[in-house]
């Protein structure tokens, strides 16, 4: 038999009158002379259901282990509430208790830091603020799926192990089977001995991959895990983070920031429309105002400015930033946070940076030094989304990997796709965690991903 969830039980009021039962976690118990109040939590949603218990249909012993934290299953009948901010609540005729909750359970207190709850990463999504971020993360998945789905896009997995640096940055964490002392030969590495006879690596990006699929089937997406070994200790990092990255044949860097405007405000609906209670928690204790703000991108036009201007924007402000400004600087968060919290108060799109700033794959302008490259800014986050309209011409895109000091031959069937029926095309890549950061309001990367891995840190 599978019961209906709590979220499901507090929905149907059709059940009024009715026996049911339920099996969940205690958050809090407290009794009377004759009677218990038991709060219960079963995660599908952050509404508890009240229990009201006789004393005599629990055991003397289960009323002293059934503490916070501890399991239950609770058969009663389902009845209006008398009591405020609740509509139903369950007469308990019997209870039997699942698994105890010893008192050195780490969630006893209502608040805890988020830092401690780090700490804890199995027993955080029990907490409130965990279970809300979990069901929003799932419901961000089902709009990504919806969005490209309902505009034909096919999904297509992309390897994860990979013999090429898509970005060309250097970031990989290697995949070897090939024993520590070999690393240790003064000889250099053989390859040819190790598993897959050349080097190997975790993907930093799915997109060359999907650009194969692309300029197949038309239009796909990807929505998968990458790595990257950055360094960067930040609170928008991660090293393993997932990234939804749609590729579209027949298209320009326009229609590239058009389709990244519209995802983007069609998943920020899908959640103001599917999960309102959770997002109403966000807006009263994680950031206040944040379902206005949302509604507001939804119904905003993002600017769409080149990076030359952003760059005399920033100049024109008598700000004295840290990291000074002057054309040809990659942005540093602090300049995005200005130009999308103080100047322009909403998402920009930022197009066409110096080329020693950005990856291989980018068409290049006609100037020589710029290429296609966009970038979504938003407030309180900076970079969301980096995508680019793709060099579609064999010489030039075979000059820029020679360029960037990467080896051709990594890249010979990336080259052959320019080779053989080149079209233009474009493609960009969301930062999945950093979405639901902005969603959620909450304020580090860490704290949106089940376990967070980053430099010096992968427990769990
Ligand atoms: O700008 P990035 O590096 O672009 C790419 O990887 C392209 N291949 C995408 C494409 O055109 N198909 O990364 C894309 C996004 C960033 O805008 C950011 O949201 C996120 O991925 N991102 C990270 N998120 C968490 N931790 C990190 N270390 C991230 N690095 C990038
Ligand atoms: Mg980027």
């Amino acid at each position: 038999m599978v019961d209906n969830t709590i979220k499901q039980i507090l929905q149907k009021t059709d059940s009024i009158g009715s026996e049911i039962r339920v099996q969940a976690w205690v958050r809090t118990k407290r009794d009377t002379k004759e009677l218990v109040f038991i709060a219960l939590n079963d995660g599908s949603c952050m509404n508890n259901l009240q229990v009201i218990a006789e004393k005599s249909v629990i055991s003397e012993n289960v009323l002293h282990t059934l503490t916070t934290g501890a399991s239950c299953s609770v058969t009663g009948i389902l009845v209006e509430s008398p009591a405020k901010g609740q509509t139903l609540e369950l007469q308990a005729l019997s209870l039997e208790q699942l698994g105890d909750c010893p008192s050195d359970y780490p969630l006893q207190k209502k608040r805890h830091s988020f830092e401690f709850l780090r700490e804890i990463a199995h027993l955080r999504t029990r907490t409130n603020t965990f279970g809300a971020v979990a069901r929003v993360r799932n419901a961000l998945t089902i709009a990504v799926h919806s969005f490209f789905q309902e505009l034909e896009f096919f999904n297509v997995h992309t390897p994860i192990i990979t013999a090429s640096d898509a970005e060309g940055a250097g970031e990989m964490f290697q995949v070897t089977t090939l024993p520590f002392e070999t690393f240790d030969s003064s000889a250099g590495i053989d390859y040819s001995r190790d598993f897959f006879g050349k080097k190997a690596s975790l993907t930093v990006s799915g997109q060359l991959s999907a650009e194969t699929y692309a300029t197949a089937l038309g239009r796909v997406y990807t929505f998968g895990p990458t790595f990257r070994a950055e360094n960067s200790n930040t609170s928008r990092h991660l090293a393993e983070f997932w990234m939804i990255e749609p590729e579209m044949s027949f298209c320009d860097i326009n229609g590239n920031m058009d389709l990244a405007e519209d995802f983007l405000k069609y998943v920020l609906k899908y959640v103001l429309d599917n999960c309102e209670e959770d997002m109403v928690f966000f807006n009263t204790f994680i950031h206040k105002g944040i379902i206005d703000d949302l509604r507001a991108v939804i119904n905003s036009s993002f600017t769409r400015i080149s990076y030359t201007k952003a760059i005399e924007d920033l100049k024109a402000s008598s700000v004295s930033f840290e990291y000074p400004v002057s054309w040809g600087i990659d942005l540093a968060s602090e300049h995005e946070k200005y130009l999308t919290e103080e100047i322009y108060k909403g998402p920009v799109i930022i197009t066409d940076y110096p080329k020693d700033i950005k990856a291989f794959y980018m068409k290049m302008n006609g100037d020589g030094k710029t290429v296609r490259a966009m970038d979504v800014l938003v407030p309180r986050l900076g970079e969301i989304i980096g995508g680019s309209e793709r060099e579609n011409r064999y010489d030039l895109l075979l000059d820029r990997i020679k360029e960037q000091g990467l080896n051709p031959e990594d890249y010979w069937w990336y080259l052959d796709l320019r080779k053989y029926g080149t079209v233009p095309h474009a493609g960009f890549g969301l930062g999945f965690e950093r979405l639901v950061q902005y969603v959620t309001g909450m304020t580090n990367i860490r704290d949106v991903i089940p376990y967070a891995r980053s430099a010096r840190n992968c427990d769990f």
